[in-house]
């Protein structure tokens, strides 16, 4: 049975269902009154609960146990590395200092940033800001759960340490199934940053957690790879004009349609804007479309790898990462930092990237190519060259 509303219950349960796959947004509303009566499933869409459905597995199978431990770690204090759809997230008790303490001495970062705060319900929402605009929640009610950031003032309960002193808190409502899981079993709000070490690209497979971060994390949740690939868009609703802080994986296009305009870029030393994350290796951006490594500026001597947006055609010797054969943008999303990863890792002298068309998810890319790179390697907009 898929359905959104208490009377969907009612019916599933007359026909003899199994279970229910609640759909978001709506169906959040009603997740308290129809768990007590069938096991619920929450999915993100229709595709997402039929593809659940036909496939006859249970999204969180066999890893119920291991996320009730989880949750029991975040209840005491403890760290939680556990997947959400755009990127791995270090997750603690978003109500104590304490734990938020160890998720920067864990990334050891240099300075305090502030966190996202993550919730399983949108309704929770009101526990952690001030007030709710109706345009917010419009939003929410169509892009939650997902990959989409809100910034709005915080209650005072909120601990500084979470927001870095700053008078407001960025929420998230997750859509990976273990994600909410984990958060709806500790019962309280989760505050994550990526599960990377400070400055280094985010983690999206578990492995790369563990390889960073591995012992000094309570548990990690392994929730598959993430399929967004890039983190979440932040959206700031400070001012008059909501502002964008982070583009990210719901594409600002489709926030404008909704709201209307949206300002672009911080304003003040209150809005910081996500730090970069680096991989060891220089990278620099590429103004080409066409992969001829002959053509490569590259020192004698040097060696070079390259990460290119679409398949090209052309022989290379040189190590290279395709982000996506037939220039997809969700899959080049998707793949990005494992692929930067994977360059990394060669010790090359230089890694060259090919610039990604500028809309939708191409700018969350780009965004991420430009902060991971020298600022001046990239001109402040790529003209794509098809
Ligand atoms: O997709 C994501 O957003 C992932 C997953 C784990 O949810 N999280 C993530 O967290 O990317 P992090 O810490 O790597 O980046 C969060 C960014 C910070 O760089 C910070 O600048 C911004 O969110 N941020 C957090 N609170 C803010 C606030 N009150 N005002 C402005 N920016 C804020
Ligand atoms: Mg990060």
């Amino acid at each position: 049975m898929i359905g959104d509303h208490p009377h969907d219950v009612e019916l599933a349960a007359a026909t003899g269902a199994q279970g229910i796959y609640l759909l978001t947004g709506h169906g959040q509303k009603h997740l308290a009154e129809v768990s007590a009566m069938l096991r619920v499933w929450v999915a993100s869409d229709l595709n997402e609960a039929v593809t659940w459905i036909v496939s006859g597995r249970d999204p969180l199978e066999g890893k119920r146990e291991e996320i009730q431990k989880a949750a029991e770690i975040i209840r005491s204090g403890g760290l939680v590395a556990f997947p959400t759809e755009t990127v791995y997230g270090l997750g603690a008790d978003a109500f104590s200092p304490l734990a938020v303490a160890r998720i920067f001495e864990v990334k050891r970062r240099p300075h305090f940033d502030p966190l996202i705060v993550h919730i399983a319900d949108p309704d929770h929402l009101g526990r952690l800001v001030q007030e709710v605009p109706i345009r917010v929640r419009k939003l929410i009610d169509r892009f939650w759960p997902g990959p989409l950031t809100i910034v709005l003032f915080k209650r005072e309960e909120v601990p500084d340490l979470v927001t870095a002193g700053l008078p407001s808190v960025a929420v998230r409502m997750p859509s990976h199934p273990v994600a909410l899981r984990l958060i709806e079993e500790a019962n309280r709000p989760i505050a994550a940053p990526s599960a990377n070490p400070f400055g280094y690209v985010s983690p999206t497979t578990a492995d790369h957690v563990r390889e960073q971060l591995g012992d000094q994390v309570d548990l990690v949740l392994d929730g598959g790879a993430c399929e967004v690939g890039v983190e979440s868009t932040i959206l700031s609703f400070l001012e008059e004009t909501p502002r964008l802080l982070r583009p990210g994986g719901l594409p600002v296009e489709e926030i404008e349609e909704m709201i209307g305009r949206v300002e672009v870029g911080r304003t003040n030393e209150e809005t910081p804007l996500s730090p970069a994350g680096c991989p060891g290796t220089t990278l620099r951006g590429r103004p080409s479309s066409s992969v001829n490594v002959k053509a490569i500026p590259a020192q004698q001597g040097e060696t070079v790898g390259f990460l290119a947006f679409r398949e090209s055609g052309g022989a290379m010797d040189q190590p290279i990462e395709i982000l996506s054969r037939d220039g997809n943008l969700r899959e080049a999303a998707a793949n990005l930092f494992a692929a930067l990863r994977r360059l990394d890792v060669l010790g090359l002298d230089l890694i060259l990237a090919e610039p990604i068309p500028e809309a939708g998810l191409g700018r969350a890319i780009m965004d991420r190519l430009r902060r991971a790179s020298h600022p001046d390697e990239w001109k402040e907009k790529q003209e794509y060259a098809p």
